[in-house]
This record gives structure tokens, C-alpha cells and sequence, in this order.
């Protein structure tokens, strides 16, 4: 059964999409898959500090929890991440682990010498977003990072869920369309790593 992470970005636990995540977890869970939690607010990590400390062995040198992630992801086929939008980028949270995720940069193009987009996208990612106004371009700047980060992880962007007119805790509960698309989702990317 494909083992997949499921990273939770929002401040709020009960937030708009952490209850979009929690019901493509379920729905992963559902076809057997193996999902393991992260929930970034409950966890000690430190910005990336820029001293490239992972310059050797490609592991990053701060001591704190962002090595959960980094175990969880090596051995994970699928991925999952949910953040809501912040001044038209992911939430600080996600930055941060996003940002840590610098070091796996270091291994695969500075160590290993991967060609630049030669990588081996040979994992597959949903990434889940939404936020409180409507503009066309509500997702672009977060779409393009997201991109990049998946790239480092050999994630392919598989699919995205992205929802507007989203603001205070439980609007999403108004919508069980979404929560649905979130669920089937979650099933269809466990099913598509068997
Ligand atoms: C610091 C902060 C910045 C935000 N920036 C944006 C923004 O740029 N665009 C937008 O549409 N909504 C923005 N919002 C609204 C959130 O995206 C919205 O409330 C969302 O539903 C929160 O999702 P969550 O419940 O999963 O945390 C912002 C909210 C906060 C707290």
C-alpha cells in the first residue's frame, strides 16, 4: 500500500483547509493507503538560517523537527499539502518548511549534480489552496512555488484544488461540493500510486 504525507499549513486546526485535507485523507485512507499526518503549527522549526550547513551530506545542521518531515518524505510516494493564501503566497508555516526543504535543493543539485530540471518526478503531489477574494490571479505567485518545491522533492504536481470566497473558520462547511472533491481527491491519488 502507497505510503502518502499529508501536510497540514494553516495556523487554524480547524480551518478551511484543514478540513479540505482531513477529508482527502480520508478518502486516501479509504482505498488502504498509508497516510501520515503533519500539522506545521504543532511543530518546533526554525526558518532556513543560510549557513549551508548542508553543504556535506545534504541533511540540514538545525536540530528541531523539520528532520520528521525529512524522514517522512524520503519514504512517502505521494504527497499532500494544504495551505491558505497569504498575501498571495502560502502561509508562513508552509514557507518555512518549504524554505528548510533548501537543504534536499543542495543534495540533489549541488551533491548529486542533477542537471537542472533533469530530476525524476517519480512522486505524485495535491496540493489544496484557497482564499478569501476571487481575482484571477489569486494562485499564481503560490502555484509557482509550489511547483518549485514539489520539483526538490521529485514530486510531480498532480493536482490542485483551489477555492476563492473562502475567509472565516467553517465557510467551507457551506460547501460540501468541495469537501467531496477533496475527498475523492485524496482517493484518486492513492489509487494512482498502487
Ligand atoms: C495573514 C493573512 C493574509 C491573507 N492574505 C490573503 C490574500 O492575499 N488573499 C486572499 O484572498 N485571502 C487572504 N487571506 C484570507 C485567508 O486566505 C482565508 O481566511 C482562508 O480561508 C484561511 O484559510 P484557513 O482557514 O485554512 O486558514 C489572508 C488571511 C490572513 C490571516
Amino acid at each position: 500500500m502507497p505510503k502518502i504525507l499529508a501536510v497540514f499549513g494553516s495556523p487554524r486546526s480547524r480551518g478551511n483547509s484543514s478540513l479540505l485535507l482531513s477529508r482527502a485523507v480520508e478518502g486516501a485512507r479509504e482505498t488502504g493507503a498509508e497516510v501520515k499526518e503533519l500539522v506545521l503549527r504543532d511543530m518546533k522549526m526554525s526558518p532556513c538560517l543560510e549557513i549551508y550547513g548542508c553543504r556535506k551530506t545534504g541533511r540540514c545542521v538545525i536540530k528541531d523537527d523539520f528532520h520528521i518531515f525529512h524522514d517522512l518524505i524520503s519514504e512517502s510516494r505521494g504527497i499532500m499539502l494544504a495551505s491558505p493564501i497569504f498575501f498571495y503566497s502560502v502561509s508562513a508555516h508552509t514557507k518555512i518548511l518549504i524554505d528548510r526543504c533548501q537543504s534536499l535543493w543542495v543534495k540533489k543539485y549541488w551533491i548529486d549534480k542533477i542537471p537542472y530540471g533533469k530530476g525524476n518526478a517519480y512522486k505524485k503531489g495535491l496540493f489544496i489552496s484557497l482564499g478569501a477574494t476571487r481575482g484571477k490571479r489569486l494562485f499564481e505567485g503560490t502555484l509557482l512555488t509550489i511547483r518549485y518545491f514539489f520539483d526538490v522533492l521529485d514530486v510531480e504536481l498532480w493536482r490542485t484544488l483551489l477555492y476563492r470566497g473562502l475567509d472565516f473558520e467553517g465557510d467551507i462547511l457551506k460547501h460540501p461540493e468541495f469537501l467531496d472533491e477533496a475527498y475523492e481527491a485524496g482517493k484518486d491519488l492513492a489509487l494512482s500510486l498502487r
